[in-house]
């Protein structure tokens, strides 16, 4: 599952390419690193902007910003008080990805913030160093938002992983990637304008973007760095890797540290999923970071240019501290077949997301195994990448086989091709109230792949 299928898989973007041919030195600007934003009160206004890139300029919207929002970070145990104000004259909602937080301030399209109003979750973190992000979520109208630039990362550190001796130094030797695919028009510039077909496949782009900046350039002395990398983009499907095709170490995934940690020379993320690597550069090699897009091209994102000076080295840790989420005798077991019922029908057990219907309830303080599956049939087989609000979860099995060792630490967001399934094991711990589960290529979400559980 982790490798991709080759299929006949239908590309309909690209309408007019006019991306700058790859290695154009060009446009080469810095990696920008946003901004990190923590304390007893953080501040986010939600607004319009422009985003300048070296094929035009676009209308976006952003946190404090033209684009994309500051990296909230916050310790296990703090208080997150946040306040947000939307400045926008239209509604939307932010949206806490992978964090357990109290379903009223869960962000979820129950909670909208009004054009020209204000909202201020406060809750305790109260869950594992992870790398996690916040964006939109309002009904029929988070992939158009979150598009438009409305999406940033949340960190939270603890006393384990300040204990480990891996890098840590936020943009320095720690440094985020926020991968988000964009489809440029002729004019230069990017917009949310999907067709029907753009719902089926989602809404595919002609370039890569990394923290807003089109192929940006990294300077790194020699040494071991981490990347926190997060799939942003609507609906691609991401593989991984340096064009050097190096191996890297796998160290964290959706919700924190794997119990082990993962060699590899590539990894896939879909929508929403987070990995944390480890790369050591020596300096002989000019690499790059490359993102191949499912049933598209292959770009190469981010150049990385390796001085002579020494830096540090780490040894990249072979094991850390994970609690899986382990079913009971009692445990009830729930199916969510996703399925494609024509164009734009995008159900679960035969069912379009209702605000005004939950579809089941469950009880506070139990542990649940959920299998999800992919009905692919024909025409109609396309991926999708299943995701949970409140908790993180434990992958049980994919296709009847033990999980991946990429799957086999904390996860909220998981990959299905057609004819995927999955079992999970979730705990639903201290909150009650009204939680989402979806397919996270967010063309399917609006179109409908959607649902809600009460927790009692
Ligand atoms: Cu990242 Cu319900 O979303
Ligand atoms: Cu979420
Ligand atoms: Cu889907």
């Amino acid at each position: 599952m982790l490798l991709f299928k080759v299929l006949p898989f239908l590309l309909l973007a690209a309408g007019g390419l006019l991306v700058a041919e790859s290695g154009s030195e060009t446009a080469a600007g810095l990696l920008p690193i946003p901004p990190i934003i923590g304390g007893e009160q953080i501040r986010l206004r939600i607004q319009a902007g422009e985003l300048e890139l070296p094929m035009g300029s676009s209308r976006t919207l952003g946190f404090n910003g033209d684009y994309l929002g500051p990296t909230i970070r916050l310790r296990r145990g703090e208080v997150a008080d946040i306040r947000l104000e939307n400045s926008l004259a239209e509604d939307t909602t932010v949206h806490w990805h992978g964090l357990h937080v109290p379903a009223e301030f869960d962000g979820g399209p129950h909670q909208v913030i009004r054009a020209g109003s204000d909202w201020n979750p406060r809750f305790t973190i109260s869950q594992p160093a992870a790398t996690l992000w916040y964006h939109p979520h309002l009904m029929g109208k988070t992939a158009e938002h979150v598009y438009r630039g409305l999406a940033g990362l949340f960190i939270i550190d603890d006393e384990y992983s300040d204990s480990l001796n891996i890098p840590k130094e936020y943009g320095v030797d720690d440094i985020p990637l926020i991968l988000q695919d964009r489809r440029f028009e002729r004019d230069g510039s990017f917009r949310y304008a999907p067709f029907p077909p753009d719902i089926m496949h989602g809404y595919i782009g002609n370039a890569v973007l990394v923290n807003g900046a089109y192929e940006p350039l990294l300077k790194l002395d020699r040494g071991t760095y981490r990347f926190r990398l997060l799939n942003g983009s609507n609906s691609s499907i991401m593989r991984i890797s340096f064009s050097s095709g190096q191996e890297f170490t796998v160290i964290a995934s959706d919700g924190g540290f794997l119990p082990e940690s993962v060699r590899t020379d590539r990894i896939i993320l879909s929508p929403g999923e987070r990995y944390e690597i480890l790369a050591d550069f020596d300096g002989t090699e000019q690499t790059s970071l490359v993102t191949e897009i499912y049933g598209g091209k292959t770009y190469e994102t981010l150049k990385i240019d390796v001085t002579e000076k020494e830096g540090r080295f780490y040894d990249h840790p072979g094991s850390f501290r994970y609690r899986a989420v382990v079913p009971d005798k009692d445990s009830v077991r729930r199916s969510f077949r996703m399925e494609t019922r024509g164009m734009g029908r995008f159900t679960i057990n035969g069912r379009r997301m209702d605000m005004n219907t939950v579809n089941f309830s469950l009880m506070k303080n139990s542990r649940e195994v959920w299998t999800i599956e992919n009905v692919g049939m024909g025409m109609m087989n396309v991926p999708h990448s299943f995701h949970v609000h409140d908790v993180q979860f434990s992958v049980l099995s994919v296709n009847g086989a033990p999980p991946h060792p990429l799957y086999a630490g904390p996860k909220d967001t998981v990959l299905l091709f057609a004819g995927d399934r999955v079992e999970i094991a979730l705990e639903f711990q201290e909150y009650t109230g009204l939680y989402m589960y979806h397919c996270h290529l967010l063309e399917h979400e609006d179109a409908g792949m959607m649902g809600q559980f009460l927790v009692e």
